[in-house]
């Protein structure tokens, strides 16, 4: 519930989120019908005026069903505002900064470790503040291992790859896996990739069926590309936050205001939206999709607004962009990249495009995640650091041996592409499903965009 809720934040209008603490768990002080509960300190960079950011975090809180009933009873989620930058306000439901931040350890915990410097209205540092505070339990959950240190003894994961490839061979299916994908879903996959390369395997396969171990899009471009076979998505509440900010109306509301524009969508898209664009891109291949429009065409860019401004840019063209964006890159800072060059001063620094563009600018390479293996294998170095989703980490070591590869932030874990388990693979390919389907008027629409995606080079 804490990631749907620091998803649903990332994703409010002109808002990103800059950085997270780690989680912690603190003991229960309302009672012994209280269960642990888990905290979290995130810094948001956004536009929205205070009050606006309360009326969002409202709503959050209620699609998330916080128990409204009782004012002081538990609560399943409650997310306030402790601080917001050059504003103070003093009024019965919105005090800022939070009058009791100071006095409480499950606050400060985090806080100081996302900003331990931060002067507190007393005057003490959060750091400070901290020292002064006792009686709580909070205890810090450790991080997740990275995917190289990860590599233990997978005993019942090797029984279980030996089951998902006797089924895979018994049924005639393919497992597609994007480079995201947890480590021992990758190692079980026929084919690795990026959204490119996958949308081409899935297009060109011969299999009976394909298991899609990724997000939803993909699994719906597979769908529009291959309708003569089912396209099994291992956990249909894999989805992708970005692709979930630009709709139907909205777009057609744009092209509407700019007609005779083409409309180029990320493949980070529904089908729908797909459907009323012109062309599709992924990150491969979006420079030279934005130079295939004819000179003098205006542009739509969608969703991303980071790949769209970095692509119109390589291109030397101009577009519109759309103001979506990844919640999981939107977490690398500049100063994730100051600390980590400070760290690995003769690493290069190599950037997926959906990074915030400061991040981008810093980068000695901006690739796709197939881009990323190429680049490295291909480059002169010996280090780099990697702003992407933390898979890609394995995906390099592995691809590219005898390199050294550290991550920009600890933090970009996408929680939809880390649904896809190796029991749920499994699952899928004894049930067959869940299988992903596209309104057949709407898959051929779709069709077009996505079919000159796939033929044009990255
Ligand atoms: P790639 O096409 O580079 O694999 O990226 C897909 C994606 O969703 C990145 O967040
Ligand atoms: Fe979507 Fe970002 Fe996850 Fe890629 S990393 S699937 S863009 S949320």
């Amino acid at each position: 519930m804490l990631w749907q809720a620091r998803q649903r934040l990332a994703a409010l209008p002109e808002t990103s989120l800059v950085r997270a603490s780690g989680l912690y768990v603190t003991a229960p002080v309302g009672g012994p019908d209280q269960d642990d509960y888990l905290n979290q300190v995130v810094e948001v960079r956004t536009a929205l005026p205070p009050r606006e950011l309360l009326a969002a975090i409202h709503r959050i809180e209620a699609e998330l069903g916080r128990e409204r009933l009782v004012r002081w009873g538990p609560r399943s989620i409650d997310v306030d505002i402790l601080w917001y930058d050059g504003f103070s306000i003093t009024e019965a439901d919105l005090e800022v900064p939070h009058p009791r931040m100071e006095e409480r350890r499950f606050v400060l915990e985090p806080l100081a470790e996302l900003a331990p410097d931060l002067v507190l209205p007393s005057g003490r540092t959060a750091k400070q503040a901290l020292s002064g505070v006792g009686g709580q339990t909070v205890s810090r959950v450790p991080d997740k291992p990275s995917p190289s240190q990860s590599r233990g003894p997978k005993l019942d994961h090797s029984a279980m790859h030996a089951e998902i490839r006797r089924l895979a061979k018994e049924k005639g299916a393919v497992i597609l896996a994007h480079n995201y994908q947890r480590s021992e879903v990758q190692d079980v996959a026929d084919f690795v990739g990026d959204s490119l390369g996958l949308s081409r395997q899935a297009a060109a396969t011969t299999a009976n069926m394909t298991v899609f171990c990724g997000v939803h899009f993909m699994a719906e471009t597979a769908a529009i590309l291959a309708p003569d076979r089912p396209v099994i998505l291992p956990d249909e509440e894999a989805g992708c936050p970005m692709a979930d900010m630009v709709d139907v109306e909205g777009l057609e509301e744009l092209r509407a205001e700019h007609p005779g524009a083409v409309v180029v969508s990320y493949v980070n898209t529904s089908a729908a939206v797909k459907a009323i664009s012109d062309i599709c891109c992924t990150s491969a291949n979006a420079v030279n999709i934005i130079r295939s429009v004819p000179k003098g065409k205006e542009i739509i860019f969608t969703p991303d607004r980071n790949l769209g401004s970095w692509a119109a840019q390589k291109a030397g063209r101009w577009v519109i962009v759309w103001p979506g964006f990844c919640p999981t890159h939107g977490l690398i800072g500049v100063d994730d990249v100051e600390e980590a060059k400070a760290a690995h001063p003769n690493a290069k620094v190599v950037v997926h495009p959906e990074c915030e563009s400061d991040v981008v600018a810093l980068a000695d390479a901006v690739e796709s995640t197939s881009g990323m293996i190429r680049f490295c294998r291909e480059d002169d170095a010996r280090e780099y650091l990697i702003g992407t989703e933390l898979g890609m980490i394995y995906r390099l070591e592995k691809d590219v041996p005898g390199k050294k590869f550290y991550p920009l932030s600890q933090l970009t874990v996408c929680p939809n592409m880390k649904l896809i388990t190796l029991d749920k693979v499994l699952r899928a390919l004894q049930t067959e499903g869940p299988v992903v389907t596209v309104e057949e008027e709407i898959r051929v629409k779709a069709l077009l965009a996505v079919q000159r995606m796939v033929e044009v080079g990255a």
